[in-house]
């Protein structure tokens, strides 16, 4: 079978698909100001995401994350869950969203054929919350997690971007939470984007820094799984969540990068950061069109970088992260 592998050894077994750029939330670091509308494209239609995740799933794609934007602001979202995880050689089906319809789709989803939810939960602080996020309903998108629970989803994943003066001293709280809760919590360090340089410089927290704080209260370093990707995994015995670290900027951050990116209008990424990407879209209507398809994702493939240089203090032209899922 042919492989997603490029120049420098790393095996692309993971595709990140976003299905809309729209968001209906105003987190600060992501869209302050709510979203803007730049272009007049259409989104992928079902037909061109069963094609297109045809495609990836015959390279050897099996795990699939449908972002966005917020991907449940699809009314096709869960139909788009049920196409992708029917697709032949698809083994894992998984999405993050803002939690602000979880509470009320979390079944429906998990019915569809879902398998992990990763919730933004930027604060355990209600205030503190609407503060980052622009919504006053912490205890709605909390009410969604329970319900993700209850629903049966074995792999619940809390993500929660440390800001300096905002969030930074809720890491306690994020600690003791996951006691008696089988969650993993994600600590994600904030990137710099086009859009957030000023944000950016007034409340980045160093990823080190939350490492050493877990270090010192006892938590260890899990031995990394290939299927971890570029997080950093910690537990701890008297806790029956674990911590996963997210740290771009440190040092070969990128040596394990295992995903490829789709946008909602049918570009592939290479990377987060730094690049144009390539456009898929008119190979994506006709499931006639699969082998060039397959051709050109493999072709693209070879001029992938071994690295985003975001540490040589790069934003590397992404405005923000809802414009290609995160
Ligand atoms: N830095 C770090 N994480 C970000 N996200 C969005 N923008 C940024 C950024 N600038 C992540 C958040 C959110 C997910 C959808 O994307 O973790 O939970
Ligand atoms: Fe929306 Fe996610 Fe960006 Fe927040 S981080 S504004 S929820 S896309």
């Amino acid at each position: 079978m042919q492989q997603l592998i490029d120049n420098f050894d790393r095996k692309f077994e993971y595709l990140r698909l976003s299905i809309t750029d729209v968001c209906n939330f105003k987190c600060n670091y992501c869209l302050p100001d709510g979203y803007q509308r730049t272009h007049n494209k259409q989104f992928l239609s079902g037909q061109e995401i069963s094609n297109l995740v045809a495609a990836f799933a015959e390279l050897g794609t099996k795990k699939v994350r449908i972002t966005g934007g917020e991907p449940s602001l699809r009314k096709d979202f869960a139909q788009i869950i049920s196409a992708v995880s029917n697709t032949k050689g698809i083994r894992k089906v998984a999405t993050t969203t803002n939690g602000f319809s979880l509470s009320a789709n979390a079944q429906a989803w998990f019915d569809a054929g879902l398998d992990a939810v990763n919730v933004s939960v930027d604060s355990l602080d209600a205030k503190t919350f609407h503060l980052i996020t622009g919504k006053n309903i912490f205890q709605k998108v909390m009410q969604g997690v329970n319900d993700a629970v209850k629903a049966g989803f074995k792999q619940i994943k809390i993500n929660s971007v440390l800001m300096k003066g905002l969030n930074d001293i809720d890491i306690d709280l994020y600690i003791d939470w996951i006691k008696d809760q089988p969650i993993q919590l994600r600590f994600i360090e904030l990137m710099q984007t086009e859009d957030n340089t000023e944000f950016f410089d007034k409340h980045h927290i160093s990823g080190e820094w939350i490492k050493q704080n877990l270090l010192d209260k006892g938590w260890t370093q899990k031995v990394p799984l290939s299927h971890d990707g570029p997080a950093q995994i910690f537990c701890h015995p008297d806790y029956l969540g674990e911590v996963g670290l997210i740290m771009p900027y440190s040092k070969d951050f990128c040596k394990t990068c295992n995903r490829l990116r789709v946008s909602s209008t049918g570009r592939l990424h290479l990377c987060l950061f730094g690049e144009e990407g390539v456009d898929l879209r008119d190979l994506l209507a006709s499931p006639a069109d699969k082998e060039q398809l397959k051709t050109r994702i493999l072709e693209a493939l070879k001029s992938k970088k071994v690295s985003h240089y975001l540490d040589l203090g790069k934003s590397g032209g992404t405005p923000h992260l809802a414009s290609i899922g995160g």
